[in-house]
C-alpha cells in the first residue's frame, strides 16, 4: 500500500496563521519531517505522529536535500501518511518544488498545502501593504542569500518600480542597499527590517536605503529570521503599525537568516 505526502506550509510563526487544512493533515499524520523555522505549537498538532527534524544549518550542514527526498519516499512507500512541514509557504524559497519533483519521480502521491509566507505576513504585520495605489503597483521577492540570486532580478528593475522584499538577506543588507543605490534608487527610499514577525519577539526597524546597511540588530535577535522591505510603501508603517500580539508561547524552535 502506498502512503501519501503532504508538503505543508506552517505559516510565519503565529500558530493562528496556520490553514485549517494544514491543521487537519497534521492531526492525521503518522510521520512529520520538519524544518528549523516551524512554530512549536504547530508541530504539537501532529499529536499521534513520529516527528523528525530535518533542519539545515545556516552556512551549510544539517540534513542534506537528497536525504530528505529519500526519507519522504521511504516513509510513503511504507504506507505512512507523511507531512513535510516547512516555514511559511512550501514553494517560496523552501525547496518544496524539488521535493515535489522527487516525489513525482518516485511515483509517490502528494499534495501541496500552501502556507502564509513571511514575505507577505512580515510586512503586513508591520503595517506595510506591499502594494498600494500610488506608491507601488507590484512586488518582487528575492533571496539575499547570494548576489548571483538577487542581482539579475533587481538589476532589471527601474528604481521604485516595485516593492522589493528580500528573504535571507539580513547579513547582506549593506551589500543589497549599495547595489540598489548604484542602480539609481534614491538614498531616501524607505526601507525596513522585520525580525521574528508573527511571534512575541517581533521587532522592526525602519529607515532608508542610505541607513539600512549600518542599521544595528539588538543582540537577543541576532539569530532571529528577518525580512527586508524596500520601497515607498514602507512609509505607511508609521501610520499602520500595531503592537505585537499579546503573550504567547515560544513559537520558533529554530532560527535561520
Ligand atoms: C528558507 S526561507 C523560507 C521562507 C518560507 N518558505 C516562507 O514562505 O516564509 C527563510 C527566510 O524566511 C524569512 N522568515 C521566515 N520566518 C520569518 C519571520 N517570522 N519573520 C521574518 N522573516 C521570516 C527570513 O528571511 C528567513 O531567512
Amino acid at each position: 500500500m502506498s502512503g501519501f505526502v503532504w508538503l505543508v506550509g506552517s505559516g510565519p510563526g503565529d500558530p493562528e496563521l496556520l490553514t485549517r487544512k494544514a491543521a487537519r493533515v497534521l492531526a492525521e499524520a503518522d510521520v512529520v519531517f520538519y524544518d528549523g523555522l516551524v512554530p512549536l505549537p504547530v508541530l504539537a498538532l501532529a499529536e499521534r505522529a513520529q516527528r523528525f527534524s530535518v533542519a539545515k544549518r545556516a552556512g551549510g550542514g544539517g540534513t542534506s536535500q537528497e536525504t530528505i527526498h529519500r526519507l519522504l519516499v521511504r516513509a510513503a512507500r511504507r504506507g505512512k501518511r507523511v507531512v513535510r512541514l516547512k516555514g511559511g509557504d512550501p514553494f517560496l524559497f523552501g525547496r518544496g518544488g524539488e521535493e515535489a519533483l522527487a516525489l513525482a519521480a518516485a511515483g509517490v502521491p502528494f499534495e501541496v498545502v500552501p502556507g502564509v509566507s513571511s514575505a507577505l505576513a512580515a510586512p503586513a504585520l508591520a503595517g506595510i501593504p506591499v502594494t498600494h495605489r500610488g506608491l507601488a503597483s507590484g512586488l518582487v521577492i528575492v533571496t539575499g542569500h547570494g548576489a548571483a540570486s538577487y542581482r539579475p532580478v533587481l538589476g532589471g528593475l527601474r528604481p521604485g518600480d516595485a516593492t522589493v522584499v528580500v528573504l535571507m538577506g539580513l547579513a547582506r543588507r549593506a551589500e543589497l542597499a549599495a547595489f540598489l543605490l548604484a542602480r539609481g534608487w534614491g538614498a531616501g527610499t524607505p526601507a525596513a527590517m522585520l525580525l521574528a514577525a508573527a511571534t512575541p519577539q517581533a521587532w522592526s526597524w525602519t529607515g532608508t536605503l542610505a541607513t539600512l546597511g549600518a542599521a544595528e540588530i539588538p543582540d537577543p535577535l541576532r539569530r532571529a529570521p528577518g525580512t527586508l522591505v524596500v520601497g515607498e510603501v514602507v512609509s505607511l508603517a508609521a501610520l499602520l503599525q500595531r503592537s505585537a500580539p499579546a503573550a504567547a508561547p515560544e513559537y520558533l524552535q529554530g532560527t535561520s537568516r
